[in-house]
Order: structure tokens, then sequence, then C-alpha cells
């Protein structure tokens, strides 16, 4: 069963537009620029991503997915989940071996995405394949509230595709410990992160030879000119993928090739570039294990499992709301 998905055009009357608007203002009057890499998903956006991750640079997609097929049954013998919600679901591709493996107990599938176009043909396609799972489609941001109330324990939530890594540390902190205040003892996350590796096969990931990765960059300059009235030269904009060894983290920037002045009609504010100005679109972070315990357990959760594939690039942990013993008297 699917619920009727209220879809929404993206264009003028799309909800979300006012926080387009003001995230849009805000980071590209602030010294320096940027924007939040969850606007990159429009429709086409969303379309690139998937071609992303067939990319035989973009290594992260099809390594966590033979993780995920491969450790599936275990996942399930941890948790027994009646209810699925997967954040950031898009395309819902890597969730079908969660849902085969978890075939005995899970009852309803719960996919969240910030891309309403991606996640109408996202949510069809798996209530087709698996029509004894109720599927509720949300469109929302991943660090919108949750409200997990009204769907049956034990609950898996699972973020995967290293997803977690666009967050910066302090969103990151504050995600988890929102997370952790709406799980039972029972709940479990199953969060799926890239790990740090060799930097040039990181960079690499991020500077496909097919230019793949540029467009997908480029593509939020096109969305605020459709959305907001502007009138960005994306072609002025050259791809830039830098790999920060100290946050150990890839940044994605789009580089003025040459000074020039933007107006966005909509809100009706003119920005300026410098010849060679960075826009900051996205942050992907690579962990340690040691760090993902680290900031587990500074938002009250722990560490259950934690397994990595042959080569160490990508790795899944299942994550418990934390037991704390009461301190002795
Ligand atoms: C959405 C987190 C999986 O950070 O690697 C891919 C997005 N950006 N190439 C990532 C992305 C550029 C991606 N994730």
């Amino acid at each position: 069963m699917t619920a009727p998905l209220p879809h929404v055009p993206s264009g003028a009357t799309a909800a979300y537009l006012p926080a387009l608007r003001a995230d849009v203002v805000r980071g590209l009057t602030a010294v320096p620029k940027s924007l939040p890499p969850k606007w990159l998903y429009d429709g086409r956006g969303s379309d690139l991503f998937e071609q992303i991750t067939r990319l035989p640079e973009y290594y992260a997609t099809r390594t966590e997915q033979a993780l995920l097929t491969q450790i599936s049954a275990d996942i399930a013998a941890h948790t027994g989940a009646r209810s699925l919600i997967e954040m950031g679901s898009g395309s819902s591709h890597k969730t079908r071996s969660l849902l085969d493996g978890l075939a005995r107990t899970v009852t309803t599938y719960v996919p969240v995405d910030v891309s309403g176009d991606a996640l109408g043909p996202a949510a069809a396609a798996i209530a087709t394949a698996y029509p004894k799972v109720e599927v509720r489609p949300r469109e929302a941001d991943f660090t919108d509230p949750l409200h997990l109330d009204g769907l049956d324990g034990p609950r898996l939530v699972m973020l995967l595709g290293g997803t977690i890594g666009n967050l910066l540390p302090d969103d990151r902190d504050r995600f988890l410990r929102s997370l952790a205040s709406q799980l039972t003892p029972y709940d479990r996350l199953l969060v799926g992160v890239h790990l740090v590796t060799d930097p040039q096969v990181i960079t690499a990931a991020y500077n496909d030879a097919a230019g793949v990765t540029a467009a997908f960059n480029a593509g939020i300059l096109h969305r605020i000119n459709r959305e907001l009235d502007a009138d960005f030269d994306p072609e002025a904009f050259a791809h830039v993928a830098c790999w920060d060894a100290d946050n150990e983290w890839i940044e994605m920037r789009l580089r003025a090739r040459r000074a020039q002045t933007v107006y966005l009609g909509d809100p009706g504010v003119v920005v300026r570039f410098a010849a060679g100005e960075d826009l900051l679109t996205e942050v992907s972070a690579k962990f340690r294990p040691e760090r993902l315990a680290a900031e587990a357990d500074a938002a009250g959760l722990e560490l259950q499992m934690f397994w990595t594939d042959p080569d160490n690039l990508v790795a899944l942990a299942l994550i418990a709301p934390a037991l704390r013993t009461a301190p002795a008297s």
C-alpha cells in the first residue's frame, strides 16, 4: 500500500521555497560564501547523483551495497525491526537488501527525502516489489524532527551512503542527540559512513573524468536561476573538489572564473563574486571508527556493531541508545 503522495511540483508553489530563499540569501551574502548541500537534490540533482553512484571513481555506493547485502541477515537478527525509517532515501535501491533481510518482521517502510521528485517513484517501486510492506513516504529534510510515534517498534532508522558526513560536526551532534531522544531501548540506528582512506582515491571520487560530479555541483546554480529568478552563468564557475586533511573531509566548491555580479530576482539581492572566489556547496566528511564511536557516545548512543568492507572504504554501524548504569552510591 502506498499513501497518496502530496506531490509538490518544483517551482513557485513549492512549500520549501521560503527555506531555499532564506538559505540562499544567507549563504551568498556570508563570508566565505556557502550553500547547504541539500539544495543540490532537485529532480535533476537526484538523477545526477544516481549517475554518480555508478561512476568507476565513485567507490562508495557499490561497496556499501555489497556490504549491506552481506550483513542484512545479521541486522535482522540484531534488530527484529518492524518499522524501517530511511532518511535521505533517494532511489531506495539499497533498501531492498534490508527489506529482504527483515522480511519476517518488517511491516512498514518510511522513506524520507528532500526531493519529492525522487521520493514518489522510489516509494511506488518499493510498494510494488514488497506488496506486504506498507510504504509511507515523507518529503522532508532528514534533520527535521522525526516523529517516530505511530510507527511500531522495534524501529530501525537508517542513514546510509555517508550522508551523515554532509553535516558539519556541530550539526551532526545536534542531529544525533535529537535522534537519541526519540529512540526506545529497542530501537536502533544504522549509519553508513565513508572511511578515511587514501586521499587520492577520495579526491578522484569527486573529480570524475566524465564530469558528472561537476554537472551535479553546477546544478545548484541552475536551480537558483529557475526557482529564485536569478541570472547565474553556470559556465562562469569551475567545479573544485579538494581534500581537507585537517578536518578529514572533502569540500566541493564552485570557483568564479572571473569577477561577476549575479542578481537574485525573487528576493531582489545583488551578489558579487571576485575572480577566483569560491562558493562552498558541500562538505563530505570521512570517518575513523574511533571518531564515530566518540560522536555517538557524546550523543548518548553506543556502537553495537561495526562492519567494514575488505578494503576499509566504508562502514556500517549499528547504533543503540546507551545504557547508562546508575552511579554507585
Ligand atoms: C550524498 C553523501 C552520498 O558526500 O559522497 C557525491 C554526495 N557529492 N558526489 C557524498 C556526493 C558529490 C554524497 N552523499
